[in-house]
């Protein structure tokens, strides 16, 4: 059954996964793997206005990535940089909106200058919106969300009676964004390395053994498509 045929506002996101597999089966650096991944989004991102999908949003860099060595979180941050440069003015151009997600304050400042005018760029935009999450980390972003909540309550702005299921996600990161519908995971690991865990509370999942630079739209066409096929219960039994 469809969840709702009519909706052309669907929130997909996805853990890109798989990367450093994909160059070593090549015989190549990891970050051959990151290169061929971005490259991917692109072709993603292209087609979701067809499939109704008006929010992308994509985990590009972890809170526990900087476990990584540092050459190859050097190298995914001058990807970031290179990647902003070279498409900022396509998205803009194309009426993406693009947001990022996650904590800045450890980024290096150049990329934080390029992240917040790309997103001044797209502001206006409003044909898909693209959520890059970087530096991003549900439970950090949980404690960031209640610390600010916690300065409200201690500056009287906020009641602790009024705190409720509605007022959290106020302070997340994602607060303008609805809770993701799916969430797709390509590589073939079943789990959710600390991503979005509040909103996708009841997001559908789809794990795919396909590496993240094998990820063609084709097969986010497929994707998209069983999660159509799917029932959406939310708790209640259907009617
Ligand atoms: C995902 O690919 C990209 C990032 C985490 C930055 P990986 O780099 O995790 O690739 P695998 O999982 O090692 O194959
Ligand atoms: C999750 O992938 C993070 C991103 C895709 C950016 P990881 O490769 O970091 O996750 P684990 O380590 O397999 O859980
Ligand atoms: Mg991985």
């Amino acid at each position: 059954m469809k969840d709702n045929p009519e909706s052309g506002d669907l929130h997909v996101a996805i853990i890109m996964d798989g990367n450093g597999r994909w160059a070593q089966k090549r015989g190549k650096p990891r970050l051959f793997g990151h290169h061929a991944g971005a490259r991917r989004v692109s072709e993603v991102l292209e087609a979701c206005p067809d499939l109704g999908v008006k929010y992308l949003t994509i985990f590009a860099f972890s809170t526990e990535n900087w476990k990584r060595t540092q050459s190859e979180v050097a190298g995914l941050m001058s990807l970031f940089r290179r990647y902003i440069e070279r498409e900022a003015h396509r998205l803009a151009e194309k009426g993406v909106r693009v947001r990022f997600i996650g904590d800045r304050v450890r980024l290096d400042q150049k990329l934080v200058k390029l992240m917040d005018d790309l997103e001044a760029l797209t502001e206006g935009n409003d044909l898909v919106h693209l959520t890059i999450a970087l530096n991003y980390g549900s439970r950090d972003e949980v404690a960031r969300a209640t610390r600010r909540l916690a300065q409200d309550v201690a500056a009287g702005r906020l009641a602790p009676g009024d705190v409720d299921e509605e007022t959290l996600p106020r302070y997340l990161d994602t607060c303008l964004l609805p809770d993701p519908d799916l969430v797709i995971r390509t590589s073939g690991e079943a789990r959710i390395s600390n991503f979005l865990l509040w909103q996708s509370a009841y997001a559908e999942y789809e794990f795919v053994d396909t590496l993240w630079p094998d990820f063609s739209a084709a097969e986010f066409v497929k994707v998209v498509g069983r999660y159509h096929q799917r029932e959406r219960r939310f708790g209640a039994v259907p009617g």
